[in-house]
């Protein structure tokens, strides 16, 4: 009897979007699905890893043998990654993480008025970029979703983030990628690149995972 894979590793997660609001009633946000990330969470569970999966807000049921945390903001998924990333041995962001945060949330309902209005907006931490940054950090891998020049910028996201590996997908193709079940990556690290061909998103899951280990292994 083989041992699982990823028996006794510790896996922390991020998946789906997150949500800035701009008001008690309004937000910005995206249209991740949090496919992806939950596809993660779920395999790496089956393969033997204790998981944490931190999620924004999406519509999906949590795994087998999963520890959920949901959030909302971005600030909130940082806070939830921070307590989490020192019994980790592996990170992964899958989450699409708003880049920016409305600069002030309205105590009432704005209003409307003016023909037109702007709404000020401030950078938001990196969660990836902070996890590689951290001593002692996990084995951290990142996503990058590109409608262009994919091994261009998925390269330059591993160097600039510190990242031990990142896994890239195009998302100018319609069939794959945010809200489909199916999905392609190719799968960067120093020195090292595979490409995972098109398929669903749990299948994926386990073949990226695979990588992870084996790359772990080696580092
Ligand atoms: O730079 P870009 O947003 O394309 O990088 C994508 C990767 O970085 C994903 O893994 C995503 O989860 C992560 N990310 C993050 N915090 C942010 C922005 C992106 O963790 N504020």
């Amino acid at each position: 009897f083989a041992p699982k894979l990823l028996q006794g590793i510790s896996i922390l997660l991020t998946a789906g979007p997150t949500r800035e609001a701009i008001d008690p009633v309004r937000y910005i946000s995206n249209h991740s699905s949090g496919k992806m990330g939950f596809a993660l969470a779920r395999a790496a569970a089956e393969m033997g890893a204790k998981v944490t999966l931190v999620s924004g807000p999406v519509n999906l049921e949590t795994p087998m043998n999963v520890n959920r945390l949901n959030v909302a903001s971005t600030q909130e998924m940082l806070d939830a990654v921070m307590q989490q990333v020192h019994h980790s041995d592996i990170f992964i962001g899958c989450a699409a993480v708003c880049d920016y945060r409305t600069a002030d949330i309205a105590d009432e309902k704005i209003k409307k008025s003016a023909t037109e209005m702007s709404l000020a907006l401030v950078r938001n931490p990196d969660i990836l970029a902070t996890v590689a940054a951290h001593e002692a950090r996990p084995f951290t891998v990142g996503f990058a979703a590109e409608t262009q020049d994919v091994d261009h910028y998925a390269k330059d996201k591993l160097t600039r983030k510190k990242l031990d590996m990142i896994a890239a997908n195009d998302v100018s193709d319609p069939a794959i990628g945010f809200n489909s079940d199916s999905n392609a990556l190719k799968v960067f690290w120093q020195g090292g690149e595979h490409a995972l061909p098109a398929t669903d998103k749990y299948t994926l899951a386990k073949q990226l995972l695979t990588l992870i280990a084996q790359q772990m292994k080696t580092a």
